[in-house]
């Protein structure tokens, strides 16, 4: 087991994006010692009122491009770490346009070491099962610590070259790095472009559902708190150049997943569109986390799927106001790709 790490002040990158707010809340919530800098670009998927109403003295917003090196050179000194979450983080996205995807994910991480390494600062890397490719739907195999990477998608690919930038800075220059890659995350703040939410969003705006393929793509679901846990349990008690998976063996089928929003939401199991397929599409993820649970003692709390999605629905059903306005232009943008 490693020293424990015990940081009073971090910065937490794209915190205003989904699961960096999560993870802000979920530490001014669980370690009232600790100061949170959020740097983000509030890109579309960035939203500051993610993060509002959250003690000032404890987190304050920085808005910026973590590719601004100045920026980062007046910014990281003082801090005791870096949590890398931001990125552009959507497949279709990078689908369609991959120019932001190298941008963001491959020379804002070299910016953010570079930082970190000139100050001697911890830096924490957030990453993908997706750098591993896909596995297919009857292989017996999960991803570890150990596979290969093989990213099949301009943003896997990115997220994966990312990785390798890290891995090289810790052992060519020693800088206290460690990664995390996780599975599919769900729960509340995601934006509308995403799998769940836009089932969720479609219903209650009365369009059906979208289904890409034939639904028998499989992704390994986790809570976005769980992740949260995860990640603190990494920056402060993991060893410094190691790589942890973290998942929640949350293993489920797309058309399954879809099924269980219709009924949840009173709809027939058939009310939805099967829609054009994703170029490349992976066919399934799924993550052995046993490195995590047994060196850092690591436990999911939310164990019952149905349980966490129903909150989740009830999440968006409330906060209308908060999802309504991104919901047209993604819509009318997945419609011009025929999804
Ligand atoms: P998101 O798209 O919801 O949020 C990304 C955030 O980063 C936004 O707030 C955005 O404004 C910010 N950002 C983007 N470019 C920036 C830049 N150049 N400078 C500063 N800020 C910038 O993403 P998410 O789903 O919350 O994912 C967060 C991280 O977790 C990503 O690194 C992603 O690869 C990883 N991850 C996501 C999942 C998932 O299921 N969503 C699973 C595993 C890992
Ligand atoms: P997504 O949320 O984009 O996550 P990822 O591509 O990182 O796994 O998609 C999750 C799964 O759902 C993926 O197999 C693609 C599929 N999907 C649909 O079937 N319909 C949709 O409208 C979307 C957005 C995704």
């Amino acid at each position: 087991m490693a020293e424990t790490f015990e940081p009073t002040s971090i910065i937490v990158t794209g915190g205003c994006g989904f699961i960096g707010s999560n993870f802000v809340r979920w530490v001014v919530e669980n370690h009232p010692g600790v100061r949170v800098t959020v740097l983000d670009k509030l890109t579309y998927a960035g939203n500051p009122e993610n993060i509002a109403g959250l003690p000032e003295d404890r987190v304050r917003l920085v808005v910026g491009d973590i590719c601004d090196e100045a920026l980062l050179e007046g910014l990281v000194p003082g801090h005791d770490a870096v949590v890398h979450f931001a990125a552009e983080s959507h497949n279709d996205n990078s689908i369609a346009d991959p120019e932001p995807f190298v941008r963001t994910n491959v020379v804002g991480t070299y910016r953010l070491l570079e930082a970190c390494r000139a100050h001697d600062v911890r830096y924490h890397h957030v990453s993908t099962d997706e750098v591993y490719g896909d596995l297919a739907l009857d292989d017996p195999a999960r991803f570890t610590e150990e596979t290969p990477y093989r990213p099949s998608s301009p943003y896997s690919s990115t997220k994966a070259s990312s990785d390798m930038l890290v891995r090289a800075w810790h052992r060519t220059y020693g800088v206290r790095a460690t990664i995390s890659n996780c599975s599919n995350n769900y729960g509340p703040y995601q934006h509308v472009e995403k799998f769940i939410p836009r089932q969720i969003t479609n219903i209650l705006c009365g369009i059906r559902p979208k289904l890409y393929g034939d639904g028998k793509n499989v992704r390994d679901w986790i809570h976005t708190e769980d992740h949260s846990s995860a990640v603190w349990a990494i920056l402060t008690r993991g060893r410094v150049g190691e790589t942890y998976l973290i998942g929640a063996d949350g293993e489920r089928d797309n058309i399954t997943v879809l099924r269980d929003v219709l009924r949840a939401m009173g709809r027939p199991e058939d009310d939805f569109d099967w829609v054009r397929d994703r170029p490349g599409h992976d066919r399934r993820y799924a993550i052995d986390p046993t490195k995590l649970r047994t060196e850092l003692g690591w436990e999911p709390r939310h164990t019952d799927f149905e349980s966490g999605l129903m909150a989740t629905i009830e999440w968006y059903r409330e906060h209308e106001a908060w999802w309504r306005p991104a919901k047209e232009a993604t819509e009318a943008r997945y419609a011009a790709q025929g999804q």
